[in-house]
């Protein structure tokens, strides 16, 4: 033990907010609750896998899946005591191994699976690369859940003076649970927001509006999971690490400004070679949207200094 500790025992007072970085061991019976943003969480109590499968969903959000390479060594480094077994979300299907959140398993790191062995441990005092075994889904063994996870990258999709949209893709893992969304925006100040995820869509998009212009804002996205404790009925809240972005709002609308002047086509014909003087007068005196009735007129005419023609006639966006 020792290096990689990463413990919190028993019981947590009510308020108390643990922000470990990756796993908290949690030993013994009664979970009380608190907040935590880990994404691995050791249980130790040895119970069947189902039991502890039944015991991760209540309580976090699955048994834990290791999708990458990296997330396995990830666990083994958060690895809290190194003489135990581990149950992992991954059991075998008639279609092969597979994770909880339904994905196929793709690391190699096989202790040994036997033919009877339907349910998969994590065995902590094997050799690193190999710490994978299929056991009799029976056995008793302490067990792995996970926490939720934040989206791995948020895109920015739509952004204007006081107004933007974001998306992200939801994990499988999280499509299966009821969670949502802490989003915490910081311009001159922070501002947190909330938006619940209840369908079992693959893509979250938000708006958030209300923002000043040519400010650059940091946005954490986090996802949260609140369960409620049914026996003291105290909420337990488990915030995910956020994934950080950064984006700015446009300076203003000016570039958006539409010109457009409505006369006859007598009078244009009379006024082309002034139009450039005129199109001067606008620029300079614009910040808003401008328009000029220059005659009881029958045409807008796109208004370009280098390029006056009447056969392109629409609005025209400077
Ligand atoms: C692991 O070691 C601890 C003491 O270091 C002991 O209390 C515990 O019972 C051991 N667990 C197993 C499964 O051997
Ligand atoms: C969501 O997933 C799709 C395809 O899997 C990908 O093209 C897109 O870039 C992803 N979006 C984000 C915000 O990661
Ligand atoms: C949302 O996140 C902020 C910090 O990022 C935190 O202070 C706040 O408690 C969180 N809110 C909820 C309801 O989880
Ligand atoms: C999700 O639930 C909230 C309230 O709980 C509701 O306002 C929102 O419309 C729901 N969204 C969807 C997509 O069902
Ligand atoms: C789920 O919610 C998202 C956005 O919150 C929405 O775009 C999508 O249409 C919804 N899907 C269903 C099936 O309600
Ligand atoms: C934006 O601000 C206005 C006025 O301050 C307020 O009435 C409105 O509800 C806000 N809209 C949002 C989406 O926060
Ligand atoms: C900027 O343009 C958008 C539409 O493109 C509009 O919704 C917004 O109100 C405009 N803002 C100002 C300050 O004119």
């Amino acid at each position: 033990m020792g290096k990689h500790m990463n413990t919190a025992v028993c019981m947590f007072p009510n308020e108390m907010q643990i922000h470990q970085q990756l796993a908290v061991l949690v030993v013994c019976c009664s979970l009380a609750t608190g907040q935590i943003s880990s994404r691995y969480i050791f249980i130790q109590e040895p119970m069947p896998w189902a039991k502890g499968r039944e015991y991760c969903q209540s309580h976090f959000v699955d048994l834990a899946v290791l999708s990458t390479e990296k997330e396995y060594f990830a666990l083994l480094s958060a690895i809290p005591m190194n003489n135990a077994s581990f149950w992992l979300g991954l059991h075998k299907e008639s279609s092969g191994w597979k994770w909880t959140n339904g994905e196929q398993l793709r690391l190699t790191h096989w202790y040994n699976y036997n033919h009877e062995g339907h349910c998969v441990s994590l065995e902590a005092m094997f050799e690193e690369d190999d710490k994978l075994l299929a056991r009799s889904c029976n056995e008793q063994h302490s067990f792995v859940c996970q926490g939720p996870v934040s989206p791995q990258s948020v895109s920015v999709d739509f952004v204007n003076i006081d107004h933007m949209k974001l998306s992200w893709n939801i994990s499988a893992l999280m499509q299966t649970t009821s969670h949502y969304y802490n989003v915490t925006i910081c311009g001159f100040i922070c501002e947190m927001l909330s938006y619940p995820y209840n369908n079992s869509s693959s893509l979250m998009s938000i708006s958030i509006s209300n923002l000043s212009a040519a400010t650059e804002y940091f946005i954490y996205v986090s996802a949260v999971v609140i369960h409620l404790d049914q026996e003291t009925s105290r909420k337990w809240i488990l915030q995910a690490n956020p994934t950080m972005l950064k984006a700015k709002t446009v300076t203003s609308n000016k570039t958006h400004i539409i010109f457009f002047i409505v006369l006859d086509l007598f009078s244009l014909v009379l006024m082309v070679s002034s139009f450039w003087y005129i199109y001067q007068v606008v620029k300079k005196k614009s910040t808003e949207r401008v328009g000029g009735r220059l005659s009881a007129g029958s045409a807008i005419v796109e208004l370009i200094p280098h390029r006056i023609g009447l056969e392109k006639l629409e609005n025209v966006i400077f």
